[in-house]
């Protein structure tokens, strides 16, 4: 595998390998898997999670890492393609990709959506042209449209605790949050538990449909997959026997680039705020999900991310696990069984 963009690019061989070297590296931590290999990490926007597994998982399997945090210590980068460079950005990705791949054997690069244009975030070029700048293999740790680390140690979270693939029940609810949001995080959940097989309600009030393309991939993937896709704004009826809550909140397509139009749309649904009661339909032992960072009683209230329901640390602990079977598989070390 020479890069790794999106979960649904990876085949069942693939997937399950990734997943069962990833158990293999949770009972077995440490070892010299990356013994001799460096991994450049860039991150054009923040991270606490992503950031610190990737460090973490590398060092543990004795490989080496940097990290350039544009703007931060290392010049500001251009992406753009043709851009006019007599702005803040000093380098383009141009270079920086291929002077980058010069020290390290692999690349692995957050670069968030504009949050500007919902047709150019939509195709999510920014990442791929980036890719297709490395000539080393390459690890998406966010972009505008997925998160595909993150989809994959959710996948384990959900084997983790036994939750049904075919048959199991999934509701992906838009939550309340201060701003808007991109659409990687709950693309990438919605296609993770389509391709796990998983009969799956998108929840969310009136006005915040996932964009359409996201919506027609995710359809191709449940007939592909063989779950089940709807939409509804009733949460009782959402969540009945529903297995796994995964919350998120996204911006409304209609207002993708304008805040302030968005902010007022979004403004009539603060109590779209998870609490425990949202659950009374659920099955007994239905789970609660989010990616993090997550704003404690605007998005979800403390007595579901202190309650039992609660996998949040879980999912956050299996992105060590399932980057350091990903950096293994693509740095072709070995992890005994
Ligand atoms: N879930 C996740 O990617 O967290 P960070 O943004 O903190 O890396």
């Amino acid at each position: 595998m020479k890069k790794f963009l999106d979960l649904v690019d990876l085949n069942d061989s693939e997937l399950e390998r990734l997943l069962k070297r990833a158990r293999t590296l949770e009972r077995h931590p440490t070892g010299d898997a990356l013994a001799g290999k460096t991994v450049a990490l860039l991150f054009m926007n923040p991270s606490l999670r992503t950031l610190a597994s990737m460090q973490a998982g590398v060092s543990q399997l004795s490989g080496a890492s940097f990290l350039i945090q544009p703007g931060a210590g290392s010049w500001k980068l251009e992406t753009r393609p043709g851009a006019v460079m007599d702005g803040d950005a000093v380098e383009h990705v141009r270079e920086a990709i291929p002077v980058l791949a010069e020290y390290a054997d692999l690349l692995a690069v957050r670069c968030f959506a504009e949050g500007k244009d919902l047709a150019t975030d939509l195709a999510d070029g920014t990442i791929r042209a980036m890719a297709e700048l490395s000539p080393k293999p390459f690890i998406s740790l966010e972009s505008a449209l997925s998160h595909p680390c993150q989809a994959l140690a959710d996948w384990k979270t959900l084997d983790d605790f036994d939750i049904p693939r075919a048959g199991g029940r999934f509701v992906l609810s838009w939550a309340n949050h201060p701003k808007a949001l991109a659409y990687a995080v709950p693309a990438s959940a919605l296609n993770m538990a389509l391709c796990r097989g998983m009969n799956v309600t998108v929840l969310r009030p009136e006005g915040f449909d996932l964009p359409e393309p996201v919506m027609a991939r995710a359809r191709t993937l449940a007939a592909r997959h063989g779950g089940a896709l709807v939409t509804t704004d009733k949460r009782d009826e959402a969540m009945a026997g529903a297995h796994v809550l995964y919350a998120k909140s996204w911006s409304a397509p209609s207002c993708y680039g304008k805040p302030e139009e968005e902010a007022e749309l979004r403004a009539l649904h603060r109590d779209w705020c998870i609490a425990e009661s949202w659950f009374k339909k659920a099955s007994p032992n239905a789970k609660f999900m989010h990616c993090l960072p997550v704003r404690r009683n605007v998005k979800v209230a403390d007595e579901v991310l202190d309650g039992p329901r609660s996998v949040v640390v879980k999912e956050a602990a299996n992105r060590l696990h399932v980057q350091k079977s990903l950096l293994v598989e693509m740095l072709g070390g070995e992890v005994a069984p």
